[in-house]
């Protein structure tokens, strides 16, 4: 087996204009890169990246976690042989010893598990996608498009506390599923022209528009009326990523001009999945407010989704104990929440075994690289989130997705 030759870590940018972590890696006549995402919202129980403070780049630069790339690591796997992706990652995991990679960066590791995964496929000269299946023992399936296309939150400009609004095709492929999306898209742009005027259609973090929607409902609103438009009205449903950490203020939900306790909140979300027949509904309370989780769950019944992400953070023991306390019925699985490849295949194999809906995850901080796309696939994914169709690198990984399926 080929084995590593060369590794290399550097700063690029991510779709935020800040510095991410890039790791190539060769053997012999063989490179391979990987990207590194990032979150803006990242939940309480993720691994931790490394960034440098001080001054430069508001303080996110990353030449502290390329300099363990550059170091220690390269200095571990060197002529360390490809394919092994378990033991890479164990290594890794040992290396670091403090759970949650604080030591050397989760981006350090995350890069350097998806370069080496990269690296592993090319040498086998098989597609990424099945590379990653032969390591989680899942078929492809076709992944529903969850397209957030409709932006709040943290991730926009607007006074919306819910951070994202999905549209979700009902397709009986990956290109009538962008065709619908994309069709529904731009009739979103013209919707939210004309309800509010010209300078209304900027885009946020993930590339939804960004509108001055007073409410949650007032945005649904501005959703239906575009899939009316776009004439594909039946074959859409809805879903949204409240992310309701990032409005938790004092104790109370601050959302839709109110000031909602947890019990108050699980109301307000209840009707509205009722009154838009939402097909999910993600992280609607803050990662430790665990109570209400069950009581939602337990109103929505089996036809719609509630979906742990903050909750969860692709940990298998916290997916476990969601499981436990009856929590959710579904998970987003982010590969650089938990660190490694191994861990994040592990986690959505638990979910799936507790029938679970999967649905693997971008980062609302970005770059071109389509991995995710791969990822997804090779683990079965049954959804998917890449933001909206739009901008390069979120339509990077549709364009990958529209690749493998074609
Ligand atoms: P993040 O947002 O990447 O900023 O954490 C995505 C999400 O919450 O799903
Ligand atoms: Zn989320």
């Amino acid at each position: 087996m080929k084995k590593i030759d060369r590794i290399h870590a550097r700063e690029i940018l991510d779709s935020r204009g800040y510095p991410t972590l890039e790791v190539e890696m060769h053997s012999g006549d063989l490179i391979a890169w990987a990207g590194v995402p990032s979150g803006r919202s990242t939940g309480k129980f993720e691994a931790q990246e490394l960034r440098d403070g001080g001054p430069r780049f508001d303080g996110m630069g990353v030449t502290k976690a390329a300099a363990n790339v550059n170091g220690l690591i390269t200095e571990t796997f060197k002529r360390f042989p490809l394919g092994r992706q378990q033991e890479f990652d164990e290594m890794l995991r040992g290396m670091d010893g403090t759970g949650n990679f604080s030591a050397l960066g989760a981006n350090a590791v995350v890069g350097a598990s998806i370069a080496y995964a990269k690296l592993s496929a090319l040498a086998k000269g098989v597609y990424l996608c099945d590379y990653i299946a032969g390591l989680s023992g899942q078929g492809r399936r076709m992944p529903k498009l969850f397209m957030n296309v409709l932006n709040g939150g943290w991730h926009a400009g607007n006074n919306l506390a819910v951070q994202e609004f999905h549209i979700i095709p009902e397709a009986n492929d990956v290109d009538e599923a962008i065709e619908v999306g994309t069709a529904l898209y731009h009739a979103l742009q013209r919707v939210v022209k004309g309800h509010y005027n010209a300078t209304a259609i900027g885009l946020g973090e993930e590339g939804g528009f960004n509108p001055p929607a007073a409410n949650t409902r007032e945005a649904l609103d501005l959703l239906k009326e575009a899939a009316k438009q776009s004439g594909f009205e039946d074959q859409v449903r809805m879903g949204l990523d409240v992310a309701a950490s990032t409005f938790l203020a004092e104790g109370l939900y601050v959302i839709d001009g109110k000031k909602l306790s947890s019990e108050e909140l699980l109301k307000h979300l209840a009707a509205i999945a009722k009154a838009y027949d939402l097909f999910a509904v993600e992280d609607p309370f803050a990662e430790d407010d665990k109570l209400p989780f069950a009581e939602l769950k337990k109103l929505f019944g089996p036809s719609r989704h509630l979906i742990g992400d903050d909750l969860t953070a692709t940990n298998p023991d916290r997916i476990h104990a969601a499981y436990s306390d009856d929590a959710v019925n579904g998970v987003i699985i982010k590969p650089n929440q938990i660190g490694t490849l191994t861990q994040a295949i592990e986690a959505a194999n638990l979910a799936r075994s507790y029938g679970w809906l999967v649905v693997a995850s971008h980062r609302s901080g970005e770059t071109e690289d389509a991995f995710i796309a791969d990822f997804a696939v090779g683990i079965g994914a049954d959804a998917v989130k890449f933001g909206a169709p739009a901008r390069g690198e979120r339509t990077a990984k549709y364009n990958q997705l529209m690749k493998i399926f074609s």
